[in-house]
């Protein structure tokens, strides 16, 4: 599995940290940037780049963080084929790809810890889209 990661400076601490995790539980990484927590710039850039990898089936799965997550998933929710899915806790990040078949998480990192994050990210990929009724309202949001 190769997951894709984007975060502007807002989310770019969180972004190193998911990075490091997944790459402990031997998940390949992509890291489309940004590269520190310093210089400013701007969200959908970093959006864009993630949910592109994610669209061409270059990746499995997009992980982008920004400050609270809202932005960079706004952007990368412009992208056909792809459904972002904001999440802060645990349950809503399991829905998201049970019912929602979310193919990218976005995180805010001035919203929620580092620990919670990781366990966000945990549920998530361990969570299986459960089809059936939910097949149709996913193909309704690509229609
Ligand atoms: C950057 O200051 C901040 O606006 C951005 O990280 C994000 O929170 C936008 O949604």
């Amino acid at each position: 599995m190769i997951i894709a990661l984007g975060s502007d400076h807002g989310g770019y601490n969180l972004k190193s940290e998911i990075v490091k995790h997944l790459e402990s539980k031997g998940i390949k990484t992509l890291d489309f940037g940004t590269e520190n927590a310093t210089d400013s710039v701007d969200y959908p850039i970093y959006g864009k780049k993630v949910a592109e990898a994610v669209a061409s089936g270059k990746v499995n799965y997009g992980i982008v963080c920004c400050g609270t997550g809202i932005g960079i998933s706004l952007a990368a929710n412009k992208i056909k084929g792809i459904r972002c899915a904001v999440v802060s806790d645990v349950f809503s990040a399991k829905m998201s790809k049970a019912h929602n078949n979310a193919n990218m998480l976005s995180l805010g990192e001035r919203v929620i810890g580092k620990g919670l994050a990781l366990e966000i990210v945990d549920a998530w990929l361990a969570t299986e889209f459960e089809g059936g009724r939910h097949e149709r309202r996913v193909s309704m949001i690509e229609d």
